[in-house]
């Protein structure tokens, strides 16, 4: 928990960015919004610890969750709207198709999301809560206390009813700290993103949840599906560019970091499906031979030409690995929502 001067001082905040409303309007949604900080429960490693690591190993590798700076968020969403990258509308689509269902099982007093991001999708949930009777409260859990603020107050403003307890954090830090409210809770992990960790560190993540949950509560993930190689490699590269725009930015953010001085345009951007360990590889391949320096680390890398970063992986699921996965952390998956092509799912599963 915060102290009462930071979350006064984050109120303060978040009453700054609501523009255009009226003083009283504005007065009545703060008071249905908190904001605390979730410290982290182990030492996570820094973005320079990341690429010192990283680039030591063979094929060289830097965690997926340095393209989210501000940039790196926008190109994101613009993503999302490109005819290739299916996911987001498709889970979109299976969330405002199954929301009635997943919230008649869960029944709950609180959703707490992990990344959160914008919370767009998760507007379905809360709309099936308000036409089923239920008030629960919400609590985002995000690295972006920007992105939090700005979700908060589009769904204060569409739900009078509804308490935002937002929380800034880093979930990969831990959930050990993640505030306990009492009553039935429903956590939600949408997006596909459990497909950017590595099965151990799946199983691990989601050993951890599971860990948190009482008899009652209920566990709601959103899963990216196997299907044609040459649908997903175009998800991951699409013709207008603006993923391999997303893939380069990453050496934006790491020259930034560590006063570097990668030329994002002398690397290509690679998206590949890898068929027998399911998952797209996403790439950065150099185009000639280069030394880049990294001048926070004292360190100068080489690069030859055609050597490749990984700097994704996002794997993709058949009903039975999605399953095995779930149950792999003692999760009981007790409802599959897929859409009709099978591009996505949604599964509903509870504490076993
Ligand atoms: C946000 C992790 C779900 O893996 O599909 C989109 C990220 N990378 N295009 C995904 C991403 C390239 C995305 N997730």
């Amino acid at each position: 928990m915060v102290a009462y001067e930071e979350k006064t001082l984050l109120k303060e905040r978040f009453f700054m960015n609501i523009s255009l409303e009226g003083a009283s309007v504005r007065s009545r949604m703060l008071e249905r919004f908190e904001c605390q900080t979730v410290p982290a429960a182990r030492a996570v490693p820094n973005l320079a610890e990341d690429v010192l690591q990283g680039f030591a190993r063979r094929p060289r590798a830097l965690p997926p969750k340095y393209f989210y700076d501000a940039l790196g968020s926008e190109l994101f969403d613009r993503i999302c709207d490109t005819p290739e990258y299916y996911p987001t509308r498709t889970e979109a689509r299976l969330l405002d198709q199954s929301a009635h269902s997943i919230i008649r099982q869960a029944r709950p007093d609180h959703i707490i999301e992990l990344g959160s991001g914008t919370s767009r999708k998760t507007a379905h949930l809360l709309e099936a809560c308000e036409a089923n009777g239920l008030e629960p409260s919400y609590w985002p859990f995000d690295v972006c206390e920007a992105v939090l603020h700005a979700a908060a107050e589009a769904l204060l403003e569409a739900h009078p009813w509804l308490k935002v307890q937002a929380l800034i954090g880093d979930y990969s830090a831990g959930l050990a700290h993640l505030p306990q409210p009492a009553g039935r809770r429903l956590f939600v992990f949408l997006g596909g993103t459990i497909g950017n960790l590595t099965p151990e560190e799946s199983i691990a993540f989601l050993s951890e949840l599971r860990g948190l949950m009482r008899e009652g509560d209920a566990f709601l993930l959103g899963a990216d599906r196997t299907k044609a190689p040459r649908l997903l490699q175009a998800a991951y590269d699409d013709a207008r560019g603006l993923t391999a725009e997303f893939n380069r930015n990453v050496l934006n953010v790491i020259n930034q970091a560590l006063r570097g001085d990668f030329d994002p345009y002398a690397f290509d951007h690679l998206a590949l499906y890898n068929e027998t360990l399911q998952r797209i590889e996403m790439y950065l391949v150099a185009r000639h031979d280069q030394e880049v320096h990294l001048m926070a680390l004292e360190r100068r890398y080489g690069f030859l030409q055609g050597e490749r970063i990984l700097t994704e992986i996002s794997r993709k699921f058949t009903a039975e690995s999605l399953t095995a996965e779930l149950r792999a952390a003692r999760l009981n998956p007790t409802h599959h929502y897929q859409t009709e092509d099978r591009y996505f799912s949604l599964v509903l599963a509870r504490p076993n």
